[in-house]
């Protein structure tokens, strides 16, 4: 992307922006017509005659509102298109068909709620893919069905609250995944499954209260694992042992932990995996119970548990003194019996005796 950007500059400056009359009304064409910038043009509706040697078009600020089927099948040299900033809500299957050369799509900012199974078709060289902030709700399994090449997934910023088993299934090559600013509440085991590449997973800023053993199992290649901001109150120690890479550092921050004994040493076991770094342990703080509320568990850590051994040492004492007290009542009742027994048996001997 950073050498596009510098062709771009450099072709600017050389070939002096070529305003071709092949160009759209609105747009500027430049570097003989291979960069289109038809950026805050008021465009309604797809220009029709952006040049079909265009690798860069950039159609963000304008009002579009949906992308027809094969919408740049004049286009199939773009490598990059740009839509972020429009009002696109639609987007149809087979919209980018035919666009085997397109490395980065931007639709960021729209208004797309809903993705179809035909809406990845023909992009198989993908690379990057930006949605951050639309509208999305639900993730499936047919929402990113052709991606096989791509690498940076950025989903920030949208209403997703639910992502379904193998969602991202056809995303081998993915390295980077960003899920931050969303409605998650769980992460069910399965649905990172395949994602082998994937190095950057970002999770802050959702309400994820449980993660469920096995979740990241799937990620050998996961380097940095961001949960900060989220609703975990505990943590599942078995899901985060299960972290089988060479080294991952993982965000906590910002979450309402529980303080007590258990949190602690969880917290303890997780810190001595060397393949795992807790880089900001020192800075989580504690919601409940609430006499520790707005505490570092880092400061009061080392009483968690002391408290905890208190507590059992009072309740074993108490249950101790329950059993003795019940064996010592049960003594004197066995006596007493004994004491009836024995009376019975004398009455009945009587009576045999008087007989
Ligand atoms: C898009 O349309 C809205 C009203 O429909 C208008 O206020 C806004 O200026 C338009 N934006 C652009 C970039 O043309
Ligand atoms: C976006 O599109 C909707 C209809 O799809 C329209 O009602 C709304 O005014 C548009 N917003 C802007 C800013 O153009
Ligand atoms: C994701 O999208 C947001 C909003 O457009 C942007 O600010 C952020 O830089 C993007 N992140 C990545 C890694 O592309
Ligand atoms: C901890 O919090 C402080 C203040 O909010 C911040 O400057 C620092 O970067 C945080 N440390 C880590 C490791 O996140």
């Amino acid at each position: 992307m950073m050498s596009l950007l510098l062709l771009l500059t450099y072709l600017t400056l050389v070939s002096c922006s070529s305003r071709s009359s092949w160009c759209e009304t609105g747009c500027d064409c430049r570097g003989e017509l291979r960069f289109s910038i038809c950026s805050r043009a008021g465009f309604t509706q797809l220009p029709e005659r952006i040049p079909s040697i265009t690798e860069l078009l950039d159609l963000s600020d304008n009002n579009l509102t949906f992308i027809l089927p094969q919408s740049f099948s004049n286009n199939r040299k773009l490598r990059v298109l740009l839509l972020q900033n429009n009002n696109i809500s639609v987007v149809h299957d087979g919209a980018f068909s035919y666009m085997e050369f397109l490395q980065k799509l931007d639709l960021s900012w729209n208004s797309i709620s809903v993705l179809t199974e035909g809406f990845t078709v023909g992009l198989s060289l993908l690379r990057e893919l930006q949605l951050a902030h639309n509208q999305l709700l639900i993730l499936d399994r047919r929402c990113f069905l052709h991606l096989d090449a791509l690498q940076r997934l950025n989903l920030s910023a949208n209403s997703i609250r639910s992502v379904q088993v193998r969602s991202f299934a056809s995303m081998s090559s993915l390295r980077q995944l960003h899920l931050q600013d969303n409605q998650l509440t769980a992460l069910h085991s399965g649905i990172f499954s395949m994602l082998r590449s994937l190095e950057v997973l970002d999770l802050a800023g959702n309400h994820i209260s449980q993660t469920e053993t096995g979740v990241f199992k799937p990620l050998t290649s996961m380097t940095l694992l961001n949960l900060a901001g989220n609703q975990l109150s505990r943590i599942d120690f078995k899901s985060f042992l299960s972290i089988h890479t060479y080294s991952t550092h993982i965000l906590l921050e910002g979450n309402p932990w529980h303080c007590d004994c258990d949190l602690q040493r969880v917290f303890r076991k997780l810190r001595s995996i060397h393949r795992l770094f807790l880089d900001d342990y020192h800075n989580l703080s504690c919601r409940t119970p609430p006499v520790l509320r707005h505490y570092r568990l880092m400061d009061v850590d080392a009483e968690l548990c002391v408290a905890e051994t208190v507590t059992v040492l009072i309740i074993t004492i108490t249950v101790l003194i329950t059993v003795l007290a019940a064996m010592v009542m049960g003594e004197r009742k066995r006596k007493k019996k004994k004491k009836g027994l024995h009376w019975t048996k004398m009455f009945i001997l009587k009576c045999i005796i008087m007989h």
